[in-house]
């Protein structure tokens, strides 16, 4: 399969059909991008790296990271987590507060920002310096020291944190947050403004498209059912109220974050991030989408 090839044809059709929407803007910092920047970069099970674009420029993953945490927490916590969240789609926005109180302080699934919450909560029990464990957690699945805090974003983001913290509060009411508030909120602000490459992003993931074994850390990450778990998460909940559509388009398990990245895996093949700052009003990345969507037309598979 020349991937090379054929992630260069879907990068010259979505720039010629330049279908454009709006970077996120409720974190300030974020709306400095250059929105023209587009990069696609794709990991075979071999290790071999293919890309195209900006596919080597560093970006804000933000929820992306909501992948990486949960990976943690699942190895150190197992069948405890379930619950504190459940793995329901949830079909409302990202920051939706509405359905937790309906449900109790117990979050659809891990990837809605009340999720993640819970998630990032849990591993500031178990970790002392958890953004360090998260960063290094991050760099050995990369199998390279790639990731870096930007600053910036994160105080941004911290400056404009009123739903967040809207929900971390709602959470401790229904005694579903152990530590305090703004502890956990710092430590969630420090992993959603970390930055990396799509292709960094591609190998960072790849452990999910090789039944759970990481050949960039030399290692089983998670065991082969764990890793089919993660995905069958990231197909139903990774897109919150897109996820159907996402599924129906691209056929692939992924999650997307408001820097305009979208990380995927097709499972025994290969794992991919495609970034473009632009947004549909779901908040997910408009040209990231439309190349996956063309990617597996192209390709001729999903995972269906
Ligand atoms: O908590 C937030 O709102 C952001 N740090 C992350 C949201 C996000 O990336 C949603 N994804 N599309």
């Amino acid at each position: 399969m020349d991937y090379q090839k054929i992630i260069e044809e879907v990068y010259q059709e979505v720039q010629s059909e330049n279908k454009r929407g709006k970077v996120a803007d409720y974190i300030p910092e974020l709306a400095n991008v250059n929105p023209d920047q587009f990069g696609i970069g794709l990991v075979d099970l071999e290790g071999n790296v293919f890309g195209v674009g900006d596919y080597e420029v560093p970006f804000s993953i933000q929820s992306i990271s909501k992948v990486h945490t949960l990976v943690m927490v699942f190895h150190v916590f197992k069948s405890k987590l379930w619950s504190r969240v459940n793995v329901e789609p949830s079909g409302n926005p990202f920051n939706s507060i509405a359905q937790l109180e309906f449900e109790k302080g117990v979050p659809r699934n891990p990837f809605i920002n009340a999720g993640a919450l819970v998630i990032t909560d849990a591993l500031c029990s178990k970790f002392e310096n958890p953004i360090e464990q998260i960063s290094a957690y991050i760099n050995e699945l990369s199998g390279k020291s790639c990731v870096r805090i930007n600053s910036s974003v994160k105080e941004s983001e911290k400056n404009h944190a009123e739903r967040n913290t809207a929900l971390a509060y709602f959470l401790k009411a229904y005694q579903n947050f152990e530590n305090e508030v703004d502890q956990v909120l710092d430590v969630y602000f420090s992993h959603c403004a970390m930055e990396m490459s799509c292709l960094d992003l591609a190998r960072s993931f790849s452990f999910l498209a090789n039944d759970g074994y990481s050949i960039f850390a030399n290692r089983e990450i998670v065991s082969e059912s764990h890793a089919r778990r993660i995905n069958a998460l990231m197909l139903t909940c990774g897109f919150y109220d897109e996820a159907g559509e996402f599924a129906f388009r691209v056929g692939l398990p992924g999650k997307s974050g408001v820097g305009g990245g979208v990380a995927a895996v097709m499972p025994h093949k290969f794992s991919i991030a495609v970034w473009s700052p632009e947004l549909n009003e779901k908040g997910n990345s408009v040209k990231a989408i439309r190349a996956l969507e063309l990617l597996t037309d192209k390709l001729s598979f999903s995972l269906f």
